[in-house]
């Protein structure tokens, strides 16, 4: 398609969307996660032009943008916010950004808290990096991309879903430290698969509830430092420090606070189970997990909560919660590979007869992180 529209052979690149298995709103607070990377992905194409623009397809929209290559660009609530994003981080790091052409095609479903932002992000950096000649190690990467949602997109994620974008590897989950950004790749047992079931609830990360989550949590976390210091994220605060001080808390920061302590608890427990390849432990802990998520953080939906119910008693599941940002989105099934497909077929039809809403669910494996296909 690149080569008909824009006449010219390009270099293509991939990007994985993801799905995390465990640790929530731990990443701002350096924290640890345990995302996958997943066979859903968003590919670009890219090409130097020479007369000094970049012209964007996005085949996804049917749509074209163009741009001056030599001009700082703006945020303008857009798709194009995201590779514009990366191209207005890039030149900021000092490349001298050149005329290109770049097609963006992908199957990460949009809005359903599988990264598909960060997927774009991403393979964006990977291609225009490939016309520079620049290149930077892949936790380096994943922080300049997620500059663009903080400091372009003005979405105030942490590093969780740029990181495993780049990083992510075959049939693994990676364990996280969002702190230093040192990682360890636990293997997904091969009889193990990933049902990830849409909600079809809408999830966004720029919208007010996952500001609000973030502000309360950190203000739990002010108060615990105020008193001991030596506390400046979540990640140093300790069940402790809550019994002690929790009374001083507004209750919704106390409740988000007790979620983030007890989900690095949980992600680092959990990472520990899965290395050992004991997967009753690590369902166990994602259940726990989404109790906490929904009741404690309230980072949950009705139609969330009741995909998770729906596949509690299913044959062959080891351990489900919401994945993601919240709000809406889909939940993570760790399943029995022989009982997957029907696993998938129960659940939607279950889902299907509660809400009258047809989810859409996905049986899918780890995957590697990004990387050049042509
Ligand atoms: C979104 C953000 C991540 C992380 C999760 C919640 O996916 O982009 O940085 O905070 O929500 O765990």
């Amino acid at each position: 398609m690149h080569l008909a529209r824009f006449q010219a052979e390009p270099a293509i690149f991939v990007a994985p969307g993801r799905v995390n298995l465990i640790g929530e709103h731990t990443d701002y607070a350096e924290g640890f996660v345990m995302p996958v990377a997943i066979n859903f992905a968003t590919l670009a194409a890219i090409s130097p032009r020479s007369d000094g623009k970049i012209v964007i397809w996005a085949e996804n929209y049917s749509e074209e943008r163009t741009f001056d290559a030599a001009a700082q660009p703006v945020a303008g609530n857009h798709w194009s916010d995201y590779p514009m994003g990366v191209v207005s981080i890039l030149a900021g790091e000092g490349h001298k950004i050149p005329a290109f052409s770049l097609s963006l095609w992908g199957d990460v479903p949009l809005g359903s808290g599988l990264s598909s932002s960060a997927a774009l992000e991403v393979v964006t950096a990977l291609a225009v990096l490939s016309l520079v000649g620049g290149s930077y190690p892949g936790p380096v990467l994943a922080r300049l991309c997620q500059r663009v949602e903080n400091e372009f997109v003005g979405a105030n994620c942490g590093i969780m879903d740029q990181f495993i974008s780049v990083n992510g590897k075959e049939n693994h989950a990676l364990l996280l430290d969002c702190r230093d950004l040192s990682f360890r790749l636990a293997p997904i047992p091969a009889n193990v698969t990933l049902v990830i079931a849409n909600t079809m609830v809408k999830h966004s990360i720029a919208g007010g509830d996952y500001k609000t989550r973030r502000a309360e949590s950190e203000a739990a976390c002010a108060i615990i430092n105020g008193h001991r210091g030596g506390v400046p994220f979540l990640r140093d605060a300790t069940l402790d420090d809550l019994a002690k001080w929790g009374h001083e808390m507004e209750p919704k920061s106390y409740l988000r606070a007790k979620h983030v302590i007890t989900e690095d608890l949980r992600t680092v427990a959990a990472s520990e189970a899965l290395l050992k390849g004991d997967m009753r432990e690590v369902g166990r802990l994602m259940a726990e997990a989404h109790i906490s998520y929904s009741k404690d953080f309230e980072g949950s939906c009705e139609e969330a909560d009741l995909m998770v119910d729906l596949a509690n008693d299913l044959p062959g599941l080891i351990g489900a919660r919401l994945t993601g940002g919240g709000f809406g989105g889909c939940t993570v099934n760790l399943v029995e590979q022989d009982q997957a497909k029907a696993f998938a077929e129960e659940l939607g039809r279950r889902y299907a007869a509660r809400t009258g809403i047809v989810p859409q669910i996905h049986i899918c494996h780890a995957s590697d992180g990004a990387h050049r296909i042509g």
